[in-house]
């Protein structure tokens, strides 16, 4: 079904909310898998990260504004790389990067996969060793592809007939020797807790394999000897719960992988099960931690190597969404608050679908709290809207706040650390807000607030 032009939320009358959703028996307490590790209420009841209250970063840095919890991001990068001992974990850099995040993520000995001329060079100036990158991507440039060489990046995952060419010329006039993978599309689609496995895939990443073109692009890849073929990568969808989707993936791509040997006598040495892992973003969702993501893949993996009598290879997985998305909240301060109808209770904030589209294009759930002080009303069951003409403009579909929410408090809303900042426009030329890093009490801008220069600068006309 389309959604309507004025928003795929438009017209959602009457809603009562979801089944699952009923009033909380205490409207100032924390779900905490839903917040950032370091996130408390302080003594008045203001929300505080590391010791350090909402107000002070809103008086200092202004709404909205993006609030990194930097421990905890760094403890989810150990909790990966401890979980995944052996992995090499990978950072979706396209869930948010800047370059305060690759030296974190590089400090705490992640990896850094990236699918842009502007990601790479954004991790390259942060100082991120290029042999730690992964470079992905369905069209990449001749210049992507050549900077990507000529920074010695660590592989490049193939993504299409076009892109091996591409690359095998390069290579070959620079006298160089690439590492690469081949993505695989294996036919699984798998979101939250379903996954769908058909024989077909229809849509632009990778080589298919059930149509022949991933082993057709194996083999060209080792015949010509020009790229080296360190492995078959295959990434089945996001924000995934049920390890069934990445079982049958692993199934069809090491019997991929065991064609290769039967043809061509290379058992490839290195495999890459992408990313997707969930996170909370309500009270329904409970997320695997790395520890158990781990042992469940792993033993796919060897039990799928043992039926196909190959060595298990090197393994590496790309995690984006479960490392930075529970790390960060968005503050914003509430402008206006409308009860329309008896129906629903708007409380509008000075974002929206600018700073967090996943709403608007995923139909996706958040949660919010009122976050500048602890309230003894009762819940209210409101929707949190921002500031745009479009009245698919919703940050927070449902969820229950003090009865007397009012201009001027300030709201948080958690998990808006993957897809946000990243994916933030400046639709209606709404400046896209900053990120501020907090740790040990301390708060850091690690990226600015665009202002409306910024925006006129662009405009030379
Ligand atoms: C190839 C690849 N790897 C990793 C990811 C990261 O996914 P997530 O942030 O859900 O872990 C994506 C997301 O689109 C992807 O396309």
């Amino acid at each position: 079904m389309r959604a309507h032009e004025a928003g795929a939320l438009h017209g959602d009358i009457g809603s009562r909310g979801p089944a699952w959703l009923r009033p909380p028996v205490d409207v100032n307490a924390l779900v905490p898998q839903l917040w950032p590790r370091n996130v408390t209420r302080d003594g008045d009841g203001v929300l505080a990260v590391a010791g350090l209250g909402v107000r002070d970063i809103a008086a200092e840095f202004g709404t909205p504004v993006y609030v990194l919890d930097e421990d905890d991001l760094r403890s989810r990068c150990r909790d990966f790389r401890t979980g995944f001992d052996g992995v090499d974990v990978y950072y979706a850099g396209k869930a948010f990067l800047c370059r305060a995040v690759v030296r974190m993520i590089s400090d705490e000995g992640l990896h850094l996969d990236v699918c842009t001329g502007g990601e790479l060079a954004t991790a390259l100036s942060a100082g991120m060793p290029p042999e730690r990158i992964g470079f992905h991507g369905n069209n990449k440039s001749v210049a992507e592809l050549t900077r990507a060489l000529d920074a010695g990046v660590g592989r490049i995952i193939l993504d299409s007939f076009d892109e091996i060419d591409r690359l095998t010329a390069l290579a070959r006039e620079r006298g160089v020797r690439p590492r690469v993978m081949i993505r695989v599309t294996v036919g699984v689609e798998a979101h939250t807790h379903e996954f769908i496995a058909t024989a077909h895939e229809d849509q632009k990443f990778g080589f298919s394999l059930a149509g022949g073109a991933a082993a057709d692009a194996a083999f060209q890849v080792l015949d010509e000897g020009v790229l080296e073929l360190r492995g078959l990568h295959s990434h089945i969808g996001s924000q995934i719960f049920d390890a069934s989707g990445f079982e049958v993936s692993a199934r069809r791509v090491l019997g991929l992988q065991s064609q290769i040997r039967d043809a061509r006598g290379v058992e490839l040495p290195e495999l890459d099960l992408g990313g997707g892992f969930g996170i909370a973003y309500t009270t329904q969702d409970d997320p695997a931690t790395p520890q158990d993501l781990a042992k469940r893949l792993r033993r796919i993996v060897e039990s799928e190597c043992a039926a196909e009598r190959l060595a298990v290879p090197h393994l590496s997985i790309e995690p984006g969404r479960a490392i930075v998305g529970p790390a960060m909240f968005t503050l914003y301060e509430v402008g206006t608050v409308k009860d329309v109808d008896g129906i629903r209770t708007y409380v509008s904030v000075d974002g929206g679908m600018s700073d967090n589209i996943r709403t608007a294009l995923y139909d996706a759930s958040y949660s919010a709290t009122l976050a500048s002080r602890a309230s003894t009303a009762e819940p209210l069951l409101a929707r949190v809207v921002g500031k745009h003409c479009e009245s698919g403009d919703i940050v927070v579909k449902d969820e229950f706040l003090p009865a007397d929410v009012q201009p001027g408090d300030l709201v948080a809303v958690p998990g808006t650390g993957a897809y946000c900042r990243s994916m933030a426009s400046n639709y209606n030329h709404v400046p896209r807000p900053p990120v501020v890093a907090v740790r040990g009490g301390q708060a850091r801008l690690i990226v600015r607030r665009e202002t409306e220069e910024d925006l006129l600068a662009l405009d030379v006309g």
